[in-house]
């Protein structure tokens, strides 16, 4: 998944610059992301991660930022008090500029060009994909100012419990959904006043008015995170502070290859992507490398096997980690192995499979005596028409599909499904 720079010194100049440029973020705030996942793997909370398949250098707006943080906040409002659970609420953000390919060459109105991957390599526009080191720049700065409106928006006030109302959008809000929304933000309005009738001072509660939300992407391009890892001589390890939480995907996930290697040599908190193909063994590995104290809270494994293959594929490797006494946060991507390409070409994922690979999830981890400890899913705070089927019943892609990659859940799928996952959540 190396993409091919062309000018070797070029790509040292840029690590060089990255290497001298401040962190995104600093260790305390990794161990503390740390230790809520240790208690996500203990049962004791649940994780919602979540944001776009890639992210762009064009959509790092204000706008963009403000309404994908608005529906994580819906979410997690949702299943915090329709579940009564804590939510560690993670973002795919600020830092979600490479994709992995299958491919090193994709066919673009009959020409033979580079595969796009992403835009902290190449550009999308097909005459634009020799890979340019410099937009690694590019993707911190973008990284770096989405990040601060992120901070912004979740302790400036805006995340506040009595902002619950103001999450909502005027598409969403009339719908069955947005309806349905609604009743629990004035659930929350009525809770609140009744603390506040008890006597409980809401305004001095620093838990009332903000959030902690963390950042994660997938640790793919190895010059950007590893100029981007800084060594902290008080505890006495390496820490890659491009992010809080790191994963790698399904096809970078070799338990000798480069990229886990380099997750193994830091103290954040890292993620596996588990594909159809993973094997007990290969899982034993993981754990071996990526967890050898066995804490909980260091590894997370997000299985995304399909909607039809869950219960037969995910007891063996569950079998696999209680074998190597290990305790991992095990979450749910419903999103990559229910991927099927429509009539007109495009990619799409069907609302109806996401739920099921949810609901097979809990079911499976719940006979297994596991945690199914939460959900890792791609979405968007636009309207638009990528995934098919949910409450509004989307049926046409062509009307908005916007997507640099992958299909995304929109604000109202991704409210449904919250809604679901409580109760899913509520019957354990
Ligand atoms: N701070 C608490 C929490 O993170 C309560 C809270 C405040 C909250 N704003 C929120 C919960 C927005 C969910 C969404 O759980
Ligand atoms: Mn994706």
């Amino acid at each position: 998944q190396r993409p091919p720079w062309p000018d070797p010194a070029a790509l040292a100049q840029v690590t060089a610059e990255l290497a001298a440029l401040p962190p995104l973020v600093v260790p305390d705030e990794c161990d503390r992301l740390r230790a809520l996942l240790r208690d996500v793997a203990r049962g004791q909370a649940f994780l919602l991660q979540g944001g776009d398949c890639a992210e762009t250098f064009a959509a790092a707006t204000a706008e963009s930022v403000r309404d994908k943080v608005k529906v994580l906040l819906q979410m997690a409002v949702v299943l915090t008090y329709g579940a009564a659970v804590p939510v560690v609420k993670v973002g795919r953000i600020a830092g979600q500029y490479a994709k992995p390919r299958s491919r090193p060459t994709e066919i673009v109105d009959g020409v033979e060009v580079p595969a796009y991957r992403g835009d902290a390599v190449n550009a999308a526009a097909p005459a634009d994909r020799v890979p340019d080191p410099r937009r690694m720049i590019q993707a911190y700065h973008c990284a770096t100012a989405t990040l601060n409106l992120v901070r912004a928006f979740a302790t400036g006030g805006y995340a506040g419990l009595r902002q619950v109302h103001a999450w909502t959008t005027d598409f969403v809000r009339r719908s069955p959904v947005g309806e349905r929304y609604e009743a629990l933000a004035a659930d929350i309005d009525r809770a609140l006043a009744f603390m506040r009738a008890c006597g409980v001072d809401l305004d001095r509660l620093a838990t009332a008015h903000g959030v902690e939300l963390f950042a994660s992407h997938e640790a793919l391009l190895l010059e950007y995170e590893s100029a981007l890892t800084r060594w902290d001589g008080g505890r006495g390890a390496a820490y890659d502070l491009s992010a809080h939480l790191l994963w790698v995907g399904d096809r970078t996930r070799d338990p000798d290859g480069a990229h886990v290697d380099f997750l193994a040599r830091v103290a954040n908190p890292v993620a596996v992507k588990l594909g159809p193909s993973a094997t007990p063994a290969q899982v034993t590995a993981l754990v071996d490398r990526l967890d050898p104290h066995r804490e909980p809270g260091r590894l997370t494994l997000i299985t995304r096997m399909g909607a039809a293959r869950v219960r037969d594929l995910v007891p063996p490797l569950v079998a696999a980690v209680q074998a190597a006494g290990a305790t991992t946060v095990w979450a749910c991507d419903p999103m990559h192995g229910n991927t099927v390409v429509a009539a007109d070409g495009r990619k799409t994922r069907h609302f109806d499979d996401v739920v099921a690979e949810v609901r097979a999830f809990f079911a499976v981890h719940r006979e297994l005596g596991s945690v199914p400890g939460g959900l890792h899913i791609e979405l968007t705070g636009d309207d638009v028409t990528e995934c098919l089927g949910g409450h509004e019943e989307v049926a046409d892609l062509g009307v908005r599909y916007e997507t640099a990659c992958d299909p995304r859940l929109n604000t109202s799928q991704s409210l449904e499904l919250a809604f679901l996952v409580a109760e899913m959540l509520r019957a354990g």
